[in-house]
């Protein structure tokens, strides 16, 4: 049994929050979860996905359609559950919305963070893993990059709003030493539980490179748009650290682990596979382990993008015990497997239900 035994976990009906439940409820915690279906699927009885990863792993998740806005809802919860451990992946995260947007995403993201600590404090719970991104490092000064590598310079909102959260949780630590926190800056994830019943299905436009290859693979969209081919990069095109999801949620159960026995206040951990890799080497890639075709349009850079990014992953290695086990290879099929067996994403029912605590 591990030491911290209850998880709330935020954002459990979407992408990353679903795979990390179904890892965290095969570590063995009890895991609830939360989420106000604004970016996932709700079907009648809640979230398709959470009954899949119920059904993964033959275990019980409890779930409330809550909003992290709604503080007596959230706070509600709370008073029903003791928690040891809050997981926080609930956050808006497309960049493009976040310009048209911004209040939208200040809100949302700084608001329903600041929620859930003083609710976490009033409950004297300070223990937290947070969703960061590589986002918060803007252009890259060197590569890989380490966690000391500056962070702030950031052209979106959406990446301001993980800085700032970062930032305030420096604040906090620094203010009242019971706050144990770690804050993982994920690189770019991608694929799907290996069952093919889990996986993305955003509810929201999306524009990650991933699910729009498989869309195009699936021939629900024509072309697939190759932003830039005049990077300074081998190929040409942009390069990433691609980090399976399912890697992704073990660095999440590792996290937990440190917390639960060292007081480390916050610190701060790359998760990815320390590799970086092009967009034609990625679709390369599918193609050949798919054996689907991706017709390509070359264009010029997308607006923001960097030229290339990848992690420096020794830090998590040595202090979390963590590192990737899955290759692109499994990435692509993992995630080619979700989509064929799911081409609709997950069983999109009309009736909402309320859930009430
Ligand atoms: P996602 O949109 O699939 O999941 C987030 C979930 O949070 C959604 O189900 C959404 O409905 C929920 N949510 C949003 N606001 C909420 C609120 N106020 N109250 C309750 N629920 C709310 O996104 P994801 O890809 O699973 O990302 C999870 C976290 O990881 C996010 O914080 C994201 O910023 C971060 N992250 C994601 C990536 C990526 O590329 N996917 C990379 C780096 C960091
Ligand atoms: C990857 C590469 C594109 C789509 C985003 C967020 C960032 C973080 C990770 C959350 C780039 C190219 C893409 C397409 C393409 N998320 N591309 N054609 O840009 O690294 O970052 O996700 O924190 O905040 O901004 O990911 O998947 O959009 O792009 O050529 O249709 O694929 O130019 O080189 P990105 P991405």
């Amino acid at each position: 049994m591990p030491r911290f035994k209850n998880i709330l976990v935020t954002g459990g009906a979407g992408y990353i929050g679903s795979h990390c439940v179904v890892t965290l409820l095969e570590a063995g915690h009890e895991v609830i979860a939360i989420d106000n279906f604004t970016n996932s699927v709700e079907d009648e009885d809640g979230s398709p996905a959470l009954q899949r990863a119920e059904k993964i792993t033959g275990k019980k998740i409890t779930f409330y359609k809550a909003d992290l806005l709604d503080k007596p809802q959230i706070n509600a919860i709370f008073d029903k559950h003791p928690v040891d451990c809050v997981i926080h992946f609930a956050a808006l995260k497309a960049v493009g919305e976040s310009m048209q947007q911004p209040l939208l995403y200040y809100q949302n993201n700084l608001l329903g963070m600041l929620n859930l600590l003083e609710i976490m404090r009033s409950h004297n719970c300070y223990q937290m893993v947070f969703s960061s991104s590589c986002t918060v490092y803007g252009e890259p000064e060197h590569l890989p990059i380490t966690e000391t590598h500056p962070t702030g310079s950031i052209t979106n909102v959406y990446g301001r709003t993980k800085y700032f959260i970062e930032e305030m949780l420096k604040d906090l630590s620094a203010a009242d030493d019971k706050w144990n926190i770690i804050s993982l800056r994920y690189f770019n994830p991608v694929g799907a539980h290996p069952s093919g019943l889990i996986g993305e299905d955003p509810t929201k436009e999306f524009t990650n490179l991933m699910p729009f290859l498989a869309q195009v693979a699936l021939g629900k969209k024509p072309v697939l748009t190759v932003f830039g081919t005049d990077y300074n990069t081998p190929d040409g095109t942009g390069i990433r650290d691609y980090i399976h999801v399912m890697d992704l949620a073990s660095g999440h159960v590792a996290a937990l682990n440190l917390l639960s026995q060292t007081h480390i206040r916050l610190k701060v951990y790359n998760l990815g596979t320390g590799k970086g890799v092009s967009v034609k080497e990625l679709v390369n890639v599918f193609e050949r382990v798919t054996k689907a075709k991706v017709p390509l349009k070359y264009v010029d850079r997308r607006l923001g993008d960097i030229s290339a990014m990848w992690a420096d992953t020794s830090l998590a290695k040595e202090e979390l015990g963590w590192s990737t086990q899955l290759t692109i290879e499994e990435m692509c099929t993992d995630f080619w497997r979700w989509q064929t067996m799911n081409p609709d994403g997950y069983p999109k029912k009309t009736k909402k239900t309320e859930i009430v605590v």
